[in-house]
């Protein structure tokens, strides 16, 4: 019997991920850096490096992700590649972050880096923006300003329904042929903001828009959020890459792999309007 880890199994595409795999008769073993509340979890902190050993031993697929709020990836996650490789696990999915792999430096792409070269059947998958960081990240500016604020002026971006990246990862974690191969996510189509503010407020019939903001009061929202400095300023980094197009780009990775067109984000929307309407 085929066990596979999931870290970040109570985030969002984990959560989905282990829904998936378990449906499908697989069994998981989800990771929390938390006290496990339930059988199939183990305690694994990425952060200390406490639990790795005892996480991994006895599976033979892995799913791993770095926990957002941390800029040093590759060293967070550089432990649980050497215990995988150790092991000789059957498959190493990572996600990663469309754009990661621009620069051979970044840490995400030196987490890539190493799970590519250990050796071990692997896959990375970069995904594109959530459609979910709609109601979650910036559901506060929503909820609160009826405004979605940020430092992204007319840009598009092809994002992605996180459900469509977990169905890619319980795609690749099972199967052989495409091992050894990347792929950049998104959604079908590009959208910019303000037409995402415009399906959200035909939706839910609230007042609700893009207002785009500079660099700088992003910065100062997100510190004031309680992000730490540097993760606040990687982020306003990379909306400044969405800014300059980046995230505009659409592949077909979702349809190749899972066999199914990408989630619509007109869907989405629908789907989650009462998160908006709270
Ligand atoms: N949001 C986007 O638009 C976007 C786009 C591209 C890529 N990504 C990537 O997606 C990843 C985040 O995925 P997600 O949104 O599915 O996650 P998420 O919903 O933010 O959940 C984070 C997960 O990390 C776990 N976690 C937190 N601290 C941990 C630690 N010290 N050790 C082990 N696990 C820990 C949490 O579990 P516990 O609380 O149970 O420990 C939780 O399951 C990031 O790597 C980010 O770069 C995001």
């Amino acid at each position: 019997m085929s066990t596979t880890l999931v870290i970040g199994a109570s985030g969002t595409v984990g959560s989905e991920l282990s829904r998936l795999l378990a449906a499908s008769g697989q069994t998981v073993r989800r990771v929390t850096s938390q006290a496990p509340a339930h059988a199939d979890q183990v305690q694994l902190d990425l952060v200390s490096g406490s639990g790795i050993a005892a996480a991994l031993d006895g599976v033979d697929r892995a799913f791993l992700l770095a926990p957002p709020g941390h800029t040093n990836q590759h060293e967070l996650l550089g432990p649980v590649i050497d215990a995988a490789r150790e092991r000789g696990l059957r498959r190493v999915v990572l996600m990663s972050a469309m754009g990661a792999n621009a620069d051979e430096h970044a840490p995400l792409r030196r987490a890539e880096l190493q799970l590519e070269r250990s050796g071990l059947p692997w896959n990375v998958i970069r995904p594109n923006w959530f459609m979910q960081n709609f109601h979650t990240f910036w559901l506060h500016g929503i909820l609160a300003q009826g405004r979605i604020l940020l430092p992204v002026g007319r840009a598009k971006g092809s994002f992605i329904d996180a459900r469509d990246i977990a169905a890619v990862a319980a795609s690749l974690l099972s199967r052989d042929d495409l091992a050894g191969r990347d792929f950049d996510l998104t959604g079908a189509e590009a959208l910019d903001h303000d037409e995402v503010a415009a399906l959200i407020a035909r939706e839910t019939g609230r007042d609700i828009r893009f207002q785009d903001i500079t660099p700088e009061a992003m910065l100062e929202g997100l510190i004031g959020a309680g992000l730490p400095r540097d993760y606040a300023e990687f982020l306003v980094l990379i909306l400044g890459f969405f800014k300059a197009g980046y995230a505009e780009r659409t592949t077909d990775a979702v349809q190749a792999i899972t066999g199914r067109a990408p989630r619509r984000i007109a869907d989405y929307v629908r789907e989650h309007r009462q998160t908006w309407l709270s």
